[in-house]
């Protein structure tokens, strides 16, 4: 029998927020109800679930490098870190696993300086504008990566 693989679920600043944030924007979801959401597409996946939220560019930046030897994958939502992190970028290309990149938001729709990521470069998947629902999709590619 194989040991369970992990998958990494990371999300940036302002994030445990949703549900009370922009409203318009990010819908009325909240962290607890995407967290919910990713447990069960794991479970449907024989995956093991490790989903955290930071508001701290250096915390990402540990976890992500904590993530070798430990995690299969990792799906990355670092928020507005994504526009500005040289440091989340090095890390995530450090550790060399599979890296699928989430937005809720279709940050190419939105203001300028969404429209470039720093996580999109080093990146299996991007996928964006889908809300909730791409932390699932984004659970199922890192399971096919893997596979
Ligand atoms: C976001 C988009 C970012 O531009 C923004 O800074 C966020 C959330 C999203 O999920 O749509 O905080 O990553």
């Amino acid at each position: 029998m194989t040991a369970q693989r992990k998958i990494l679920v990371l999300n940036g600043p302002n994030l445990n927020l949703l549900g009370m944030r922009e409203p318009a924007v990010y819908g009325s979801v909240t962290l607890g109800d995407i967290e919910a959401e990713c447990a069960a597409v794991a479970e449907d996946l024989d995956l093991a679930l490790d989903f955290r939220q930071t508001n701290h560019e250096g915390q990402l930046v540990d976890w992500i490098q904590d993530a070798i030897g430990e995690a299969h994958g990792i799906v990355i939502n670092a928020a507005a870190y994504s526009h500005t992190s040289i440091a989340i970028h090095d890390a995530l290309k450090a550790v060399a696993l599979p890296v699928v990149e989430v937005h809720l938001s279709n940050i190419y729709k939105r203001d300028d300086f969404r429209h470039k990521s720093l996580v999109s470069p080093v990146a299996d998947g991007v996928i964006c504008g889908l809300g909730s629902d791409g932390y699932g999709l984004a659970i199922e590619a890192i399971a096919k990566l893997i596979a």
